[in-house]
């Protein structure tokens, strides 16, 4: 089935977007240390952009995960595939996700990650699919609220194609 990509949210305003939430960011960890925690691949871009944009003192870890599902759709069962490589104790976490949908990744990432003794943590998303949200979780920060429609760009992928668009479209099919 052939597809194309129509632009839902473009590279301008994605950047405006990522600026404000990294002033944001920068006022509320004054003073602190901010550890982001990218979850891959799809939060890579996300948090390149958004940690080149906090101001107060900045560590990076990286973390994989796999939920088995379907291209479009995730199970809810989350294997981890890559861990992180530094303890979180006493940290200031701040998970950086691409895109939060049914947030069964989030919740369970979450939880495990609680269970490391974080000083805090919290929950930073480009792009939220309210309308989709199956688990309950608490977002501290979204750059954008989308319809429940499935997006590539900025890291999302479709069958591992378009994380390289520097911008948010929705994959139509022909
Ligand atoms: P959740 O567990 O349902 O919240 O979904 C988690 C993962 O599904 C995200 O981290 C993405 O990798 C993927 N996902 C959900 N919606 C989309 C989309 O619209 N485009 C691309 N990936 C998506
Ligand atoms: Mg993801």
């Amino acid at each position: 089935m052939a597809e194309h990509v129509k632009v839902l949210l473009t590279e301008e305003e994605v950047d405006r977007r990522i600026q404000e939430i990294g002033d944001q960011i920068s006022r509320d960890y004054e003073g602190k240390e901010v550890h982001l925690i990218c979850v891959l691949k799809g939060g890579a871009f996300f948090m390149c952009e958004l940690a080149k944009r906090i101001t107060t003192p900045v560590s990076l870890d990286f973390m994989s995960v796999s939920s088995y599902g379907s291209a479009t759709k995730s199970s809810g069962v989350v294997k981890i595939v890559k861990d992180l490589d530094e303890p979180l104790k006493d940290k200031d976490v701040l998970v950086v996700e691409d895109i939060v949908d049914s947030g069964r990744t989030l919740s369970y990432l979450i939880d495990m990650l609680k269970d490391r003794g974080p000083k805090s943590i919290k929950l930073c998303t480009l792009l939220d699919k309210p309308e989709r949200r199956v688990v309950d979780v608490h977002v501290d920060y979204t750059c954008f609220q989308i319809p429940d429609e499935f997006v590539v760009g900025y890291g999302l992928d479709y069958d591992q194609k378009y994380r390289n668009l520097p911008y948010i479209g929705v994959v139509e099919f022909d």
